[in-house]
């Protein structure tokens, strides 16, 4: 696949993250993480088992056309998790994922919310759209407390099942 563009994108840092853009030296850490298929189950584009292979077609064609951020804790440089903002033909769609071990810190909330933020200040989104497997309420709760409101449902497909699954569709405006 080939990539017209390069998506440049700046380091952000936050009050407990660093966002900086996904390398080389990431590929083990992703590979753990999204390796999980507690993980895997809840994203649409994870295969399952997830190989070296997957995460240099990560590196090498979904980091350069859309605007992602590896998740890593302030003064470390271990990818824990992603955050990103990829382009739908009109639209734009939040996307994350967060290792196991770091759930339920608050650290996706913060981290989407930075990213969000550049999409609306920076990149003058007009909305940013999202959704998350309906067996997923942790997702639903971290795109709430961003603002997003529930558009309708629908199905998504997931990669690691094989199949559709049902999925709650969000939207969040630019703030007037
Ligand atoms: C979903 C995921 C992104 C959440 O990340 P996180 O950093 O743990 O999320 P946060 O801690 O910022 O917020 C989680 C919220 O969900 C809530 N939550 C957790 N489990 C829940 C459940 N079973 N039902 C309802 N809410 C739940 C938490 O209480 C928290 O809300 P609160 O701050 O109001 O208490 C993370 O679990 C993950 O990466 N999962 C695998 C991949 C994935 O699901 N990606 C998103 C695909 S749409």
């Amino acid at each position: 696949m080939a990539v017209a563009e390069d998506f440049d994108r700046p380091i952000i840092d936050t009050a407990r993250l660093r966002l900086r853009r996904p390398n080389e030296r990431d590929v083990p850490a992703i590979i753990d993480a999204v390796g999980d298929a507690e993980v895997a189950r809840r994203l649409s584009r994870i295969p399952h088992p997830y190989a070296a292979a997957d995460a240099r077609f990560f590196l090498d064609h979904v980091v350069p056309g859309e605007w992602v951020w590896a998740i890593t804790r302030g003064g470390e440089d271990t990818i824990i998790g992603a955050v990103g903002l990829t382009p739908e033909g009109e639209t734009t769609e939040l996307g994350y994922w967060l290792a196991r071990a770091s759930w339920g810190e608050g650290i996706v909330t913060e981290a989407a919310r930075a990213v969000v933020a550049y999409g609306f200040d920076t990149l003058g989104l007009p909305y940013i759209m999202s959704g998350y497997f309906a067996d997923n309420p942790a997702s639903g709760a971290v795109l709430r407390k961003l603002g997003f409101v529930e558009t309708g449902q629908a199905t998504r497909p997931c990669l690691m099942l094989g199949r559709d699954v049902a999925s709650i569709e969000m939207r969040l405006a630019r703030p007037a």
